[in-house]
């Protein structure tokens, strides 16, 4: 299965994949993940990157797409994937679309979790996530078991330094005017699926799953 996740920044893709990953055993491959791996490695990739995450801005096309296309050719993506945060530009989607097609594959869907902007500051300002091993709290909606420390691996939760107030109007912002035009992008090709996000986060997870059935 080849699944696209669409939302906007703090709709719970992240949250979602995690369990669609698990359920349906295939890869969640998040860009936003790669990136942040690769500046905290202190990595060429991750040096340029930085520059972008930590305004709200994008990282150029050039430098994801190559990034994406190596990633989707390793081993664990011969059963499928769940791309979480690519694409986010039509140039983006268009890639994508041509890497599918030079490999007489298809996208199964893409899958918009539609949340209302004024939903998504709180949830954003509230998120904590693990740097260990990238699971994502909420103070609020999915507090961790103990104050502070990830329920998966121990290790102490933070907050992604995008997840300051300014940056996030910004990053919503972006998504407005570069990632928004993606769903009609996928309206026109009959690829596109919607599940309401602004449910409680077991609920959206069983809105996704009754969508995508039951095999894998
Ligand atoms: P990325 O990491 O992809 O961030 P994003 O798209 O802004 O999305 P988020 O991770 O903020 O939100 P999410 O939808 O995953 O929400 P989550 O599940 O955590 O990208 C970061 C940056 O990297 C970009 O700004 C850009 O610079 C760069 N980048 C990445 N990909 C790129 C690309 N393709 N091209 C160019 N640049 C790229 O949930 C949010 C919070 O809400 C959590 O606290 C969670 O617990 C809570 N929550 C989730 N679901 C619910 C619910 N149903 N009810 C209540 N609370 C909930
Ligand atoms: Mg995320
Ligand atoms: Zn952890």
């Amino acid at each position: 299965m080849k699944i696209v996740l669409l939302g906007p920044p703090g709709a719970g893709k992240g949250t979602q994949a995690k369990s669609i990953s698990n359920r349906y055993s295939i890869p969640h491959i998040s860009t936003g993940d790669i990136f942040r791996k690769n500046i905290s490695e202190n990595t060429p990739l991750g040096i340029e990157a930085k520059k972008y995450i930590d305004n709200g801005q994008l990282v150029p096309d050039e430098v994801t797409i190559d990034m994406v296309k190596d990633r989707l050719q390793h081993d664990d993506c011969k059963n499928g994937y769940l791309l979480d945060g690519f694409p986010r530009t039509v140039h983006q989607a268009e890639a994508l679309q041509e890497f599918l097609q030079g490999r007489g594959e298809n996208l199964d869907t893409a899958l918009l979790i539609e949340v209302p902007m004024d939903f998504i500051l709180e949830r954003m300002t509230g998120r904590r996530v693990c740097p260990s091993c990238g699971a994502s709290y909420h103070v609020k909606f999915n507090p961790t078991k103990i104050q502070g420390k990830c329920d998966v691996c121990g290790s102490d939760v933070i907050q992604r330094k995008d997840d300051g107030e300014e940056t996030v109007k910004e990053r919503l912002d972006v998504y407005q005017r570069q990632t928004q035009p993606l769903i009609d992008f996928y309206k026109d090709k009959n690829q596109l699926s919607v599940v309401d996000g602004t449910k409680a986060i077991n609920e959206v997870f069983e809105s996704i799953c009754s969508l995508l059935g039951s095999d894998n």
